[in-house]
């Protein structure tokens, strides 16, 4: 029976049969017991599908993978340990040292930091390009060595819209594929392989988790791009790999398995960054009612947002489902049902006045995290942006006035009252 979206967030990835625990089981086991070593080499070889170490796969994490693969769209999908763990995967698989990636440069600090400087060390060189580029200037950025493009369907915390046909259309231009990292908007507002994208990450952390309780991340492989086009370029899946019993990825599991197989046969086994059985239970209560939340989430910055656009005291609202933003007409193509409960804002006397104003919260917490059920909110320039002068602040694009706050699933009206005593101490 073909499931609609609902149901397989409550339901995906997992059926239990006769007499099986209804829930998920947690298979806490690094290993796992075979009759013969001919039955465990059939696994080595990639001969006979199973589990051997959990380093490689787990059971809970792959049922849970397989429910985020159902909401994507895709075809394979592996949990990672975190978010960063998802985003260097996603790259390195296709990309290693001498290659070049081009990526919007409105992307979450942390995989900023990861490209530009530590996949730089290892020899991997990213060209940067502004979101809202023309596609001549996104065209220009390619080179030979280009293996892939890199987005993010909603920017953490600059909350720009990707334009995903755009990046989509010039990556397979370029014989390339499109990764995005889906995590602000999660499937439930944007599918991005109904766009183009060809690969899928997310911090699992954030809405998908929902409750603060597990870091994680995730890949998602559409199974639509076709390495065997470009042989060459994608030698890593089209040849045979010496360090995986001469397999030759895209042969042997078709362009559905390629991707996913050869990132966990390579990278889990080398790198490990695996997510743990405990934390994929706990992420997949957060994923049966994903579908609820994000909407509540999108209410309720909506409400926000408009509050605050009518208030004297700020300045200005950033938010992409506020009419008259200026990624409003990308939102309402890509994410027509609600964009994400992350909103950013300035308040009129600069950083004393946002000090002030974050001191007096009563319902909102002063925390990094972002997509949480509760709701959480920062002011980067005495906190995570602290060693920057309000100059250098203002070159970053976060100003020393900006709070960012991520609504979570309290009372609308709960969350403006906060907001408005808050303001009043200013
Ligand atoms: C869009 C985005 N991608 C990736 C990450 C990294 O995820 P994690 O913290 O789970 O490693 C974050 C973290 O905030 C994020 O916002």
């Amino acid at each position: 029976m073909d499931l609609r979206f609902n149901t397989k967030c409550v339901q995906g990835g997992y059926t239990p049969g006769n007499g099986e625990p209804r829930q998920i089981p947690i298979i806490q086991s690094t290993t796992f017991k075979y009759d013969t070593s001919e039955d465990m080499g059939k696994l080595f070889d990639l001969e006979a599908s199973g589990y051997f170490y959990s380093r490689l796969q787990n059971p809970t994490c792959d049922h849970v993978a397989a429910k985020i693969c159902e909401l994507e769209g895709g075809t394979a999908a592996m949990l990672t340990g975190s978010g960063q763990a998802a985003n260097f995967y996603a790259v390195f698989n296709i990309a290693s040292c001498g290659d070049h990636v081009v990526s919007s440069a409105s992307i979450y600090g942390g995989s900023y930091n990861l490209f530009a400087v530590t996949m730089k060390r290892m020899g991997v060189e990213f060209t940067f390009v502004d979101p809202d580029c023309t596609e001549e200037e996104l065209n220009a950025a390619f080179r030979p060595n280009t293996k892939a493009v890199f987005g993010e369907t909603i920017a953490n915390p600059a909350l720009t819209v990707l334009d995903i046909e755009k990046f989509a259309k010039a990556a397979h231009a370029h014989g390339v594929p499109l990764i995005v990292d889906n995590t602000f908007a999660t499937p439930v507002n944007c599918r991005p392989f109904e766009w183009g994208a060809d690969i899928v990450t997310h911090s699992t952390t954030k809405y998908m988790d929902g409750h603060g309780a597990a870091v994680g991340g995730c890949i998602v492989d559409s199974g639509k791009f076709d390495w065997t086009a470009y042989p060459e370029k994608f030698a890593c899946l089209c040849t045979s790999d010496e360090s995986y019993h001469g397999v030759t990825y895209t042969e042997r599991f078709g362009l559905a398995g390629a991707y996913i197989t050869k990132a966990t046969a390579q990278l889990m086994r080398d790198l490990g960054s695996v997510q743990s059985p405990q934390s994929a239970f706990i992420l997949n209560l957060g994923l049966e009612s994903l579908h609820v939340r994000m909407k509540r989430h999108c209410e309720n910055a909506l409400a926000v947002a408009s509050y605050l656009e009518k208030h004297p005291k700020i300045s200005w609202v950033n938010y992409c489902s506020l009419p008259g933003n200026k990624y409003y007409d990308l939102a309402q193509k890509y994410l027509p049902n609600g964009s994400c409960g992350v909103v950013s804002f300035g308040i009129k006397g600069g950083r004393a006045a946002a000090e002030t104003f974050m001191k007096h919260l009563k319902v909102g917490a002063i925390e990094t995290h972002v997509a949480d059920a509760r709701t959480c909110i920062l002011h980067p320039a005495s906190s995570t942006h602290r060693q920057m002068n309000d100059a250098e602040l203002a070159a970053a694009g976060v100003g020393a006035d900006l709070v960012r706050m991520s609504c979570g699933l309290e009372d609308a009206q709960d969350l403006i009252d906060d907001i408005a005593q808050a303001l009043e101490q200013v």
